[in-house]
């Protein structure tokens, strides 16, 4: 049984559902796992843990500067440990779908922090049209629009592919048996 830290990044919740759902299925895996958002209050210590896994959305291109910084000031303890990174994003899956500019994005964490971590993947996030206020809802209309996707905010709409998510955290798992 390994001990680990899943820490989350999100502001719609999304990135925290599917952290969710990794915590559960490697729970199932018989690990402990302590969930957090990473910018708990909590002082975090990832050299106390087997294990680190982060996941962070993609907001007008980058992930959440304050998570760059956090992975800079812990970057020993990290490469220290097996790591997994998921990104979560409009353009991994979507009305508007550009895989090569969600690995963008998680090629540009990677070299901004200098962190490696062993796991890296995209997720597709949602589009909660109901938590955007007016300016949210322009910038979203606009960046469907342009892609000729589906306007229509009336509903919110999931894209996780949730087997996928799945998949990712028992891979994970498998990994840290080989540690
Ligand atoms: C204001 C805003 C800006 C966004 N910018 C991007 C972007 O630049 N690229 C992208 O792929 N997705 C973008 N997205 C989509 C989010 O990454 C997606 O909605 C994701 O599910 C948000 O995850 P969260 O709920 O965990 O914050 C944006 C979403 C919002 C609301």
């Amino acid at each position: 049984m390994s001990r680990i830290l899943l820490l989350h990044a999100t502001t719609e919740g999304q990135t925290a559902l599917i952290a969710e759902r990794v915590a559960h299925t490697l729970r199932e895996k018989g690990h402990s796992v302590e969930l957090l958002p990473a910018d708990a209050a909590k002082p975090l210590d990832p050299s106390a843990y087997d294990g680190v896994m982060i996941g962070a959305s993609i907001h007008y291109g980058n992930h959440p500067a304050f998570l760059r910084k956090l992975v800079i000031r812990h970057r020993d303890a990290l490469a220290a440990r097996p790591c997994a990174f998921f990104s979560v994003s409009l353009s991994a899956g979507g009305p508007r779908p550009k895989p090569a500019a969600a690995q963008r994005y998680i090629d540009k964490f990677i070299r901004k922090t200098g962190w490696q971590p062993q796991m890296a993947i995209s997720f597709a996030g949602a589009l909660k049209w109901s938590m955007y206020g007016p300016i949210k809802r322009r910038v979203m209309f606009v960046f469907i629009s342009l892609g000729g996707g589906n306007t229509d905010a009336s509903n919110d709409y999931e894209y996780t592919d949730w087997d996928a998510v799945k998949r990712f955290a028992e891979a994970y798992a498998e990994r840290l048996k080989q540690t």
